[in-house]
C-alpha cells in the first residue's frame, strides 16, 4: 500500500491511499457512519460487488458521459440526498471517473454547507489527476466547469484493479496527462524526483501498462506536492495547465469527438515544444525526446487534420489572449515549464499540426 498525505492550507490532510483491490475491501476503510455512493450506470452494471456494500436507499446512480455532467443532475443527487435524510456526519462517496467526481465533489460541498467525501476514482486520469486536489463542478451552455468549488476529498482510495475493465480510448486519454506529468516533473517541486521520462522511456508500452500503480503514485504524488504549494491556482498550480490551451481548441474543433482529452493534451504538449524549439528555449535532442515519447504511445494520429486559421481563432477566444498576444506553457528545459504572456499569433500558427 502507499499512502500520500496531502496537506490543505486549511491545515485538515486527505489521505491518498493507492492499492490494489482496496475497494473490495471496503468496509474496513468504513467507519461507522452513513455512507451515500454516487456512481454511473456503467459503473454500476460493472461493479455490482461494490455497490452491494452500501444500503440501497443510499445509492445514487447518474447517467454515464460528460453531457450529464450538468446542473440538472446536480439537482437530482441533491435531491436524492435529501430524499434520504444526510445530515452533517454522514459521508459521500464518489465511485467513477472524472465526471462522477467532479458531480459528487461538488453536491458534497455545497450540501449541508459541506459534509465529508470519500474519492474512489475509476479511470486513469481520474486517479493521477482528477480526483486530487478538489476542484468540483460542472458545465453549463456557457463553457466546461465554469461552475465550481474548491473542496478536497477526506480519502483518495485508488485501486489500479479497476483499470482491468476500461478500455483503450479511456486508458489513453489517462496517459496523456501522465506524459503531461513528466514533462512538467521538475517544475513540481516535489522532493523526491521519480524521472518518469526516462522510465516511460525505457519501458515498453505493456510493461508501462504493467507498472501502472507505481506511475500513479508517482503522478498522485506530484500533484499532491504542487496542490499543497497552491490549493487555488493562484500560481505554481497553473503549470498542470500544460498543453491545455491548444487542448481545449483541438476538443472543441473536433466537437469532442476522435480523440480523448488526454490525447488532446499531447497534441498540446507536441504544440508547445515545437514553438518553445522554434523560440530556441529548448534544444533539438530534448524536443525530439518529447514528440518521439508522445509518438510511442500513439497519442496523435497523423490522419487528423486541423485547420490552424481555426484553432488559433479559437485559442484566441480563451481567456489567454491579450493585445494579440497569447499566454502560453512552454518547456523551457527538460521537465521544466515556465509561463509567457507574450507569444505572436504567427508562431502560435506556426507550431500548429
Ligand atoms: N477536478 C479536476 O481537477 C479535474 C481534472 C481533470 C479532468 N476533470 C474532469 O474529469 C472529466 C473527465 O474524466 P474521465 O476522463 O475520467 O471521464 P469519465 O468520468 O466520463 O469516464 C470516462 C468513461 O469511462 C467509464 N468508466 C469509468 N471507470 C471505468 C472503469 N473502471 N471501467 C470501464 N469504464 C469506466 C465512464 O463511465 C465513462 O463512460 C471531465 O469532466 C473533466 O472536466 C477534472
Amino acid at each position: 500500500m502507499n499512502k500520500i498525505i496531502l496537506k490543505n492550507q486549511e491545515n485538515t490532510a486527505s489521505e491518498i491511499i493507492i492499492e490494489n483491490n482496496l475497494s473490495q475491501k471496503i468496509q474496513d476503510i468504513f467507519e461507522d457512519k452513513k455512507y451515500f455512493l454516487i456512481t454511473n450506470t456503467k459503473l454500476a452494471k460493472l461493479y455490482p460487488e461494490i455497490l452491494y456494500k452500501f444500503n440501497k436507499k443510499r445509492i445514487i446512480v447518474i447517467k454515464d458521459g460528460e453531457k450529464y455532467k450538468n446542473f440538472k443532475t446536480i439537482n437530482y443527487i441533491l435531491n436524492r440526498l435529501l430524499e434520504e435524510k444526510i445530515e452533517r456526519k454522514d459521508c459521500i462517496v464518489a465511485l467513477g471517473g472524472g465526471v462522477v467526481g467532479d458531480l459528487a465533489g461538488y453536491c458534497a460541498s455545497i450540501i449541508l454547507r459541506g459534509i465529508e467525501l470519500i474519492q474512489i476514482p475509476t479511470t486513469l486520469l481520474a486517479m493521477c489527476d482528477s480526483s486530487i486536489g478538489g476542484k468540483t463542478g460542472y458545465n453549463t451552455s456557457y463553457g466546461k466547469n465554469l461552475v465550481g468549488t474548491f473542496y478536497t476529498a477526506k480519502k483518495v482510495i485508488i485501486d489500479p484493479m479497476f483499470l482491468n475493465t476500461l478500455d483503450e480510448q479511456n486508458y489513453k486519454c489517462g496517459l496523456g496527462e501522465i506524459l503531461k506529468y513528466a514533462f512538467i516533473e521538475k517544475s513540481c517541486k516535489n522532493k523526491k524526483f521519480y524521472n518518469l521520462v526516462d522510465f516511460l522511456t525505457i519501458n515498453q508500452t505493456q510493461d508501462v501498462k504493467n507498472e501502472m500503480p507505481y506511475i500513479i503514485n508517482c503522478c498522485a504524488s506530484l500533484k499532491a506536492n504542487v496542490v499543497s504549494l497552491d490549493k487555488k491556482e493562484s500560481n505554481l498550480r497553473k503549470i498542470l495547465n500544460f498543453g491545455h490551451t491548444y487542448a481545449h481548441a483541438f476538443e472543441t474543433y473536433l466537437n469532442y469527438k476522435k480523440i480523448s482529452h488526454g490525447q488532446a493534451v499531447s497534441y498540446g504538449i507536441k504544440c508547445a515544444a515545437k514553438l518553445s524549439f522554434n523560440l530556441n528555449k529548448i534544444n533539438e535532442n530534448y524536443y525530439n525526446k518529447i514528440i518521439s515519447l508522445i509518438d510511442k504511445f500513439s497519442l496523435t494520429d497523423k490522419k487528423i487534420k486541423f485547420k490552424k486559421e481555426k484553432i488559433v481563432e479559437l485559442m484566441t477566444h480563451d481567456k489567454k489572449v491579450q493585445n494579440g498576444k497569447i499566454n502560453l506553457l512552454l518547456p523551457v528545459a527538460p521537465l521544466e515549464v515556465e509561463l509567457f504572456d507574450n507569444i505572436d499569433l504567427p508562431l502560435l500558427e506556426a507550431s500548429l499540426p
